[in-house]
């Protein structure tokens, strides 16, 4: 089915949609046309009776026309969103909302842009459509069995939301709108200042009232990043942690779950109520550990302690994190310690720090150093079929050079 149709006969601009759609949920039909068809039953028919859920004009049509068609669209198909590829000016801005037309797209946008804009407007059709037709359901296709990865820490300041951040953003690379990144680190989270967001709900919206009660309304909720994932922030204050119950989070990641592949959990130091209750949905565990004794030590009785509890998730991941020989311990010793083999190794490095200050994620702007190296190959761990892949031993002397 295609879920976009795109009217234009500009093939630069259809590039760039083309790339903006690569790897989403649906695909795009594009005409190539300086026209706009009769009205909306000449696109439908074309579409083999399957209406789309945004409608792309532009650029190169007539505005006039385009805002024309727009407005009988709205009437015929209210569940189709149309967004005008034009330049705004203050009246088409005007006549484009009385037209009932849902956003503007700069011909100038870039693929991320595009990707955002046409994620919001299928967004709102499928809203729509629920609208008018409460019994069908929306679910993505892959049969509510989205991966939950809960990374976690005995101890504060080792890395988690660097590494959280970092894999949602490498994973969105594979699985464009497929990823949400979840901050479960209530009282000090700070997944929204590493990706330089400014949410407008949070958590305890998303697990209140209706957001909690319909999967659409939540993922109106979530703050779409233009690495192509979608963020759910911790809340404002501290204090709203007390709100939020183990159940509460049980329930949300329920429910996202069945609307994504991947589930990245970020989350507070130590084995609180909402870790417990996050690894028991969990699918992976990535456990952070930094190069000293307290937090090597912390990671062996928190295996202890998962195993006794039996919550230890199918799968496990081990990053030493800002490894560095000057630190009196080496690889050996820290393995002998956790009593597991470690899976990944991330030195110790200068752009970390300057990337969650800036709030761009090293994966995100393609750093190329050992640190950017270490959180590519923990992407990968995640990609569909690495277990069937042949595997090359961590190399020991490279760990500490
Ligand atoms: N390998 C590394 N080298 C240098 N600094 C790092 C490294 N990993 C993380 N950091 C920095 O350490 C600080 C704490 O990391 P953060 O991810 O917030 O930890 P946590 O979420 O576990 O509290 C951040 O400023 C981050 O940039
Ligand atoms: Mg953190």
């Amino acid at each position: 089915m295609s879920r976009y149709v795109l009217i234009t006969p500009n093939s630069d601009f259809e590039r760039l949609v083309q790339l903006a759609v690569t790897g989403m949920h649906g695909a795009l039909h594009v005409f190539q046309a300086d026209y706009l068809p009769e009205g909306p039953a000449d696109i439908i028919r074309q579409m083999q009776g399957e209406p789309p859920e945004v409608l792309i004009l532009g650029p190169g049509l007539p505005v006039e026309g385009s805002l024309k068609l727009a407005s009988v669209m709205d009437l015929q198909y209210p569940e189709i969103s149309v967004v005008l590829a034009a330049t705004a000016t203050p009246e088409t801005v005007l006549q484009a909302m009385r037209a009932g037309v849902r956003d503007f797209l700069d011909p100038g946008a870039d693929t991320d842009t595009i990707r955002v804009m046409l994620e919001r407007a299928s967004l709102a059709a499928a809203g729509r459509r629920r609208g008018l037709a409460p019994q069908t359901s929306e679910h993505a296709d892959h049969g509510g069995a989205g991966r939950v990865i809960a990374v976690m820490s005995p101890k504060g300041g080792v890395g988690k939301t660097t590494v959280a951040t970092n894999l949602a953003v490498g994973l969105g690379k594979t699985s464009p709108m497929g990823v949400v990144i979840v901050d479960l680190d209530l009282q000090f989270g700070d997944v929204a200042s590493g990706l330089l967001l400014e949410p407008d709900f949070t958590i305890t919206d998303a697990v209140m009232g209706a957001a909690s009660q319909d999967s659409m309304v939540l993922k109106t909720y979530l703050t779409v990043h233009p690495a192509g994932i979608y963020a759910l922030c911790a809340p404002r204050s501290p204090i709203e942690m007390d709100r939020i119950t183990a159940a509460h989070v049980s329930h949300l990641l329920d429910q996202l779950r069945q609307e994504f592949h991947y589930i990245v959990v970020d989350t507070a130091p130590g084995l609180g109520e909402h870790v417990l209750a996050t690894l028991e949905q969990a699918t992976d565990a990535v456990w952070i550990c930094g190069m000293d004794v307290p937090s090597i030590r912390g990671m062996r009785t928190g295996f202890q302690i998962l195993e006794e509890l039996n919550l230890a998730p199918e799968r496990r991941h081990i990053v030493l994190n800002m490894a560095d020989r000057r630190a009196g311990l080496t690889l050996k010793d820290v393995e002998a310690t956790v009593g597991a083999p470690v899976d990944v190794v991330l030195p110790r490095s200068k752009n970390l720090p300057y990337s969650t200050n800036k709030g761009v994620p090293v994966l995100q702007d393609g750093s190329k150093d050992a640190a950017s190296k270490g959180l590519r190959q923990l992407v990968e761990r995640f990609k569909p079929g690495w277990e069937a892949r042949p595997h090359k031993q961590l190399h020991r002397r490279a760990v500490f050079q």
